[in-house]
């Protein structure tokens, strides 16, 4: 299915999820037509947490956990939930930063900002804002939010590379991305995979755990993390599965306890790494001496006083790295001509 056509069929399937809610039912991930709770939605919530929600915000839940719950929140931060839904995890957060931080919800769905909008209202909270658009394309500046939230959305995208690196993009140098997410563990056959990955609500496919880190690895992440918090029995599956034709029980040895919600986390790294770029990228064109100045300059403006703080607990390796580094800023700053620092190709010094 091409993205667009993918995209068309997810705003369809919400849209209509949200309008159930409107109209007074419960919502569910794996059908939006189907009766209230189902095994990947329910009982993700604690009564004390949900307590004080609008019954409709708590009703169009149809994440697959409960990101906020493990996520580190702290008074004054920027939150970002990626395809907020009806705004459970937005005002929860809302809750966590206080009035002086702020919980964006991002949603490509009217319907769903219309309810989520709705949600805010009733529970009379300002620190929010709901705000239409992609997470393929994140309606907000560079380096703006401390933490990105997400439940059950990114294994809804078809390019989830571009997702990553949006989240990237829009984190500040040390944020934190913390999503629930639902994750295959090991090799399922690809018609298997989809007739479950229909039953847990993912239109477009789950990725894979090693997958899901190489590519949070490949858009920058470090620090990553995957965290199985609900793991799914071939024996939950048994009746969808026998309503697409399956044989549940031929299959299980090749589902059962594959398919789980994760708690998915990584960091974005303080370091920026822009010396490094701005000297390989130089490399091959630029005579030695105008490499090094240029490369000295960027890297001054890259470790700023950044690296002037301590960093006890670093590994040995790291820390003779960043004194090397220090060295060489002060370099660049003192008298450069005398000092000689190569480069390694990689990016290291020698
Ligand atoms: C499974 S629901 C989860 C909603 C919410 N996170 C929750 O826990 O209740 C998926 C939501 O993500 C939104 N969504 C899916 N794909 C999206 C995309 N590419 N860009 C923006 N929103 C998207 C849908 O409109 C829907 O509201």
């Amino acid at each position: 299915m091409a993205n667009d056509e993918l995209k068309a069929v997810v705003r369809d399937k919400y849209g209509k999820a949200a309008l159930k809610v409107t109209g007074g039912a419960g919502a569910s991930c794996c059908d939006a037509t189907a009766p209230a709770a189902d095994p990947i939605t329910s009982n993700i919530y604690g009564c004390g947490e949900t307590a004080e929600l609008p019954a409709e915000a708590v009703a169009a839940s149809l994440g697959c956990g409960n990101p906020t719950a493990l996520a580190q929140l702290n008074p004054g931060e920027v939150v970002l939930d990626l395809g907020s839904g009806g705004g459970i995890d937005v005002l929860l957060s809302a809750r966590r930063v206080g009035p002086t931080g702020k919980a964006y919800g991002l949603d490509m769905t009217d319907e769903m900002l219309a309810l989520a909008r709705e949600n805010q209202r009733k529970a009379g909270v300002a620190n929010v804002e709901f705000l239409k658009g992609e997470i393929e394309s994140i309606p907000l500046p560079d380096a703006s939010v401390d933490v990105i939230i997400s439940n059950c959305v990114i294994n809804l995208s078809g390019d989830k590379d571009r997702v990553l690196a949006e989240a990237f993009r829009v984190l500040k140098p040390g944020g934190r991305f913390a999503v629930s997410d639902v994750v295959v563990r090991g090799e399922v056959p690809q018609e298997i995979r989809r007739n479950v990955e229909h039953w847990i609500g993912c239109v477009a496919g789950a990725l894979e755990e090693r997958e899901y880190r190489d590519k949070l690895a490949t858009a920058g992440f470090e620090s990553i993390g995957v965290e199985p918090t609900r793991v799914y029995r071939a024996e939950d599956a048994r009746q969808f599965l026998a309503d697409k034709g399956v044989d549940a029980d031929a299959v299980a040895p090749q589902v059962d306890g594959k398919f789980m919600s994760a708690f998915v986390r990584a960091k974005k790294p303080r370091r920026r790494g822009l010396a490094w770029r701005a000297y390989s990228f130089s490399a091959p064109t630029i005579p030695p001496a105008a490499r090094w100045r240029r490369g000295c300059s960027a890297a001054w403006r890259a470790i700023g006083s950044r690296w002037r703080v301590p960093a006890p607990r670093r590994a040995a390796s790291t820390r003779s790295r960043r004194a090397r580094w220090r060295r060489s800023a002060s370099t660049c700053a003192g008298t450069p001509r005398k000092r000689s620092i190569a480069f390694s190709a990689s990016g290291g010094t020698t």
